[in-house]
């Protein structure tokens, strides 16, 4: 699989995980409501989500610096300018299952539900974004020799 198809792959898991991050929130006062389940989802956007942002910022930017004009390079830094607060939610997400894991009351799942949407709200506008627009550009801009030198670059990342 080529890093764009990676990439996009990524974005499709995002969705499944925020489609059982959605389901929990809404039963999140039944008793079949677990904080394993909220663990496994933080543990997600500790590990696939950072590292999807790290092959995004180390692997296919700098690239994209290089080949699309100057004039449609602002989604770059917009782009990685989202990454940090959304990292943040993260932390804020897994401080959050971390506080409540032994006691179960009113207030934590309220807590959860907080932290839960500040996490769907700020990633799901995040991946449609570059999903419309960053994968376009790189469509539109690439060559095969561009795809060549991301695939080397990302071999070269992975050694790192
Ligand atoms: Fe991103
Ligand atoms: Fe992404």
């Amino acid at each position: 699989m080529g890093v764009i198809e990676k990439l996009i792959a990524g974005h499709r898991e995002v969705r499944e995980e925020i489609d059982i991050l959605d389901k929990l929130v809404r039963m999140s006062n039944s008793d079949a409501f677990a904080w394993d389940d909220v663990f496994k989802i933080s543990n997600f956007f500790e590990k696939e989500v950072r590292e999807h942002f790290r092959l995004e910022e180390i692997v296919l930017f700098p690239l994209m610096k290089n080949v699309l004009p100057l004039s449609e390079q602002n989604i770059l830094t917009e782009i990685k300018d989202e990454h940090k607060p959304i990292l943040g939610k993260f932390d804020d997400f897994k401080k959050m299952a971390e506080r409540h894991k032994k006691i179960s009351s009113k207030n934590s799942r309220e807590d959860f539900v907080n932290s839960s949407k500040a996490v769907i709200d700020s990633i799901i506008p995040h991946a449609k974004k570059e999903d419309e627009k960053l994968f376009s550009l790189v469509r539109k801009y690439f060559r095969a020799e561009n795809y060549k030198q991301l695939e080397e670059m990302y071999f070269k990342y992975l050694k790192v």
